[in-house]
């Protein structure tokens, strides 16, 4: 899934909006993801998703950061089902694309899900993905996979669950219990990324072994060479690298070390040194 973007940002033809939704043929099946609280923005932002040639597009009511509350967008909708049910049937109207709709449980204690949930099913929607916490409550708390179960009970279109799919037994709990259709991983992906092949093949009941830290961080720094500019490549090195060694023991100093890297090519250095030295020993 590509995105977040605005709709109205992509209306407008901002660059930033165009740029994340770059993407590449490999990728496919590949969904973008629009956030917006105008019907006639979302409309018009998902016609241009459809002539970029997305496969699919995901309308997003679950996002609770603030610079998008603020617009009334994301899961600000959450607490407005007449608006939300507006910009899903003026989107629906204006593309033939796979649609789906991202939804948490409901604002704070009313959860409304269910009614978010008929009314997807009601105006045609291919899928719903239900992230099963209340908006007030971020990420925070568990999720609530027993109210995925719920919705997939009350649903004839497939049913996604997205929270606290940690590793392959998790996923394989996940479906298992709730009946669930699909699975989106969020934060594990983001210190584990082998974790969609690791659940993949638990759900096939096979066994998995997790690539080493050396191929992981390599490859993904070779990945970034490959496809990102030199300007783009070296924040998100960082960020990602953080994460991958997040879990790593008695790596504190050289987390301190990612930290203080200032350009790609010092990053660069100083993983290819310490994970040359790894992979050889
Ligand atoms: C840093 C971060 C960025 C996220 N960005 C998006 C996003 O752009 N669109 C979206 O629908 N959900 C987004 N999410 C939410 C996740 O997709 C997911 O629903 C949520 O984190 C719960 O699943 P998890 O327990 O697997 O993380 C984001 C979550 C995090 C932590």
């Amino acid at each position: 899934m590509q995105g977040l973007v605005s709709a109205e940002g992509l209306s407008r033809g901002g660059s930033k909006s165009e740029r994340l939704l770059r993407f590449f043929p490999q990728e496919r099946p590949i969904f973008a993801q629009l956030f917006g609280a105008s019907p006639f923005a979302m409309a018009a932002a998902a016609q241009q998703v459809e002539a970029m040639g997305f496969d699919g597009l995901d309308l997003n009511f679950g996002c609770p950061e603030k610079k998008i509350l603020r617009v009334g967008a994301g899961a600000a909708l959450m607490a407005d089902l007449n608006k939300a049910e507006a910009v899903v049937g003026a989107v629906r109207r204006s593309v033939k694309l796979m649609l789906t709709m991202k939804i948490r449980l409901g604002w704070e204690n009313q959860r409304t899900f269910l009614q978010f949930g008929r009314m997807a099913e009601d105006l045609g929607l291919d899928a719903v993905i239900l992230h099963p916490r209340t908006v007030a409550q971020g990420f925070s708390g568990q999720a609530d996979w027993d109210a995925v179960g719920q919705l997939k009970h009350a649903m004839d279109i497939p049913v996604v669950a997205s929270g606290d799919v940690r590793d392959g037994e998790s996923y394989r709990q996940l479906i298992t219990r709730t009946g669930c259709d699909s699975v989106l991983i969020g934060r594990s992906a983001l210190r584990r990324p082998w974790v969609f092949e690791e659940s993949l093949a638990c759900g096939r009941g096979e066994a998995f072994q997790p690539p080493a830290l050396p191929e992981v961080v390599l490859r993904y720094l070779a990945l970034l060479e490959e496809t990102e500019s030199e300007e783009d490549r070296f924040p998100a090195a960082r960020l990602h690298l953080l994460q991958f060694l997040h879990d790593l023991p008695h790596a504190a100093a050289l987390r301190a070390k990612v930290g203080a890297c200032h350009r790609w090519s010092a990053l660069k250095d100083l993983m290819e040194t310490q994970f040359s030295r790894l992979e050889a020993s």
